[in-house]
């Protein structure tokens, strides 16, 4: 049964085409990842599906409701941690979550007992009479995806919960994350980092400029590239003559990703293309100081489908 299903939302803000007709279903259990750079729309079309921002067109139904017209049965179903954090800095991580259980009708017993399941599960036990003020933004992080999970969504929704913040949080996040999903919970969850879609996902859209543009496990999505192979070159200096040479002789994307050392190449047959590159970088008086072949990744398919890079370094 589908968890999530979207169909045909939009939402524009003036002239900008933020969600530009997007249809989309989850599947009940699975983790599904949102993959776009910044500005391609994710956050505007998890605040549809939650009710937050009302779609020009088009509707999202959570485990069958329709969020525009059963919008208290649906958010019911739902657990949303936004991209910014939203705690009382000066209560400490049990103070907030007793606070937030309380708003979600939850007491007595049960309120604590979910409060300590919770703290459990985020790693904050040992810290959790600590003012939130004190802690470190991964910290916060965790406790912001604790109050979303104390009225036991079966779908929980992670905008980005891992921009910005340590290693080790990230680490503990993501593994709370697929800990959820082998408990039964629906996971939606979005980022820009392809290697958390690839880590994480049952399956991933990726969404770029308002749209997805390609739907489907990562071994289907990797599939789109086809035979073609990613080279990567690191460079004495990125140089655009450079660049539009190599175009000219690879038939597929030729893009840098820093504008300094960085030319990555998708194109047929990475034996046949090397010498080209490398002749080509002895006439521009270019250096190339390593040479990658890379296996098919999202970032790949990424480049092959938009022509652009989804890192934003
Ligand atoms: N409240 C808003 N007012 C005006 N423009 C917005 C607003 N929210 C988002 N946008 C624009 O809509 C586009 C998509 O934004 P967003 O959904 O935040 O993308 P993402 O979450 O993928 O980074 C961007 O061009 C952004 O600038
Ligand atoms: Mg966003």
């Amino acid at each position: 049964m589908e968890a999530i299903q979207i169909k045909g939302i939009k939402k524009s803000f003036g002239e900008t085409k933020a969600v530009d007709g997007v249809d989309l279903t989850v599947e009940s259990g699975e983790i599904f990842s949102l993959l776009g750079p910044n500005g391609a729309g994710k956050s505007t079309t998890i605040s549809m599906i939650c009710g937050l921002l009302t779609p020009d067109e088009g509707d999202a139904a959570i485990d069958g409701h329709s969020i525009r017209k059963e919008t208290v049965a649906a958010q019911k179903v739902l657990g949303v941690v936004p991209q910014d954090i939203a705690l009382y800095q000066d209560l400490s991580a049990r103070q907030n979550l007793m606070f937030w259980g309380r708003m979600v009708g939850l007491k007595d017993g049960l309120l604590k007992q979910r409060v300590d399941e919770v703290l459990a599960l985020i790693e904050l036990t040992d810290r959790q009479h600590d003012e939130c003020g004190k802690y470190s933004g991964g910290m916060k992080r965790r406790l912001n995806i604790g109050v979303a999970l104390l009225h036991q969504p079966r779908v929980l929704i992670l905008d980005e919960p891992t921009v910005g913040i340590d290693p080790q949080s990230r680490r503990k996040i993501l593994d709370s994350v697929t800990l959820l999903r082998d408990q039964g919970t629906t996971i939606l969850y979005t980022t820009h980092y392809m290697e958390e879609a690839q880590e994480l996902s049952d399956r991933i859209a990726i969404m770029d400029e308002g749209k997805i543009i390609a739907c489907g496990t990562q071994s289907e999505l990797v599939q789109l590239v086809g035979e073609q192979d990613h080279i990567r070159l690191i460079v004495d200096r990125v140089d655009e003559q450079y660049m539009q040479q190599i175009r000219k002789k690879v038939n597929g994307s030729v893009i840098t990703t820093d504008h300094e050392h960085t030319i990555e190449v998708v194109g047929p047959n990475a034996n046949a293309i090397l010498p080209g590159l490398i002749s080509l970088s002895l006439e521009g008086d270019v250096k190339i100081s390593s040479v990658e072949i890379q296996e098919a990744n999202l970032e790949m398919v990424f480049l092959h489908l938009t022509g652009k890079a989804l890192r934003d370094e």
